[in-house]
């Protein structure tokens, strides 16, 4: 597995301070609101269990699941969501929590069915955003790390072909990682 990785863009240490700055940005906003914390699997299953472990607000925690890419980098553009039916959102203050933000679709399907069912206010906090591969305007209004370009990234939650979620930090793959074969 790490011998699959080109580059360490971001350690565990700087992860860990980075998750500890957002918190405190996300508790100045809900304050004495009890949040709502949805989150978005399955890459942001570790991001959002280093975060809730910052929150000192009262949080309820929801999961709901989202894939979009297959076993490619290449976003199908409509994710199939999966959110839970026996789970009440009406008047709920949402914290959605995504691993990365890349194209927009995933935020803009889950804040719109959110919203249909009744939740009073749906906000996003994003680990990484691509801001360079958006295909929909969303507010993501609390962000860990902006990427430039269109990097692949993995570690920290986020995969490749279902790989490398267990990396302790975010790095690149090495290109012939990812390289299709030719036939
Ligand atoms: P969106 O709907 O295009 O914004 O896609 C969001 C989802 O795509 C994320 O929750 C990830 O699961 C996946 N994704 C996008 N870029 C990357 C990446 O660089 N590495 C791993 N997963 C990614
Ligand atoms: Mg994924």
């Amino acid at each position: 597995m790490y011998r699959d990785i080109g580059q360490i863009l971001y350690s565990r240490e700087v992860i860990d301070e980075r998750v500890k700055e957002l918190a405190a940005q996300v508790m100045a906003i809900y304050r004495e609101q009890t949040i709502t914390v949805c989150v978005v699997l399955r890459g942001a299953f570790i991001f959002a269990a280093d975060l809730v472990r910052h929150l000192p607000q009262d949080c309820d925690i929801v999961f709901v699941r989202a894939s979009s890419y297959a076993d490619s980098t290449k976003s199908n553009g409509e994710p199939e969501l999966r959110i839970p039916d026996d789970f009440d959102w009406t008047g709920r203050h949402v914290l959605m929590v995504e691993d990365i933000t890349d194209t927009g679709n995933t935020a803009v399907r889950i804040m719109a069915a959110l919203n249909e069912r009744g939740a009073a206010s749906v906000r996003t906090c994003a680990f990484l955003d691509k801001p360079a591969c958006r295909q929909v305007y969303v507010k993501v209004e609390f962000v860990g790390f902006e990427l430039e370009g269109e990097p692949w990234v993995v570690g920290y939650g986020l995969d490749y072909a279902g790989m490398y979620r267990n990396l302790p930090f975010i790095g690149t793959l090495k290109p012939e990682t990812t390289e299709v074969p030719a036939p």
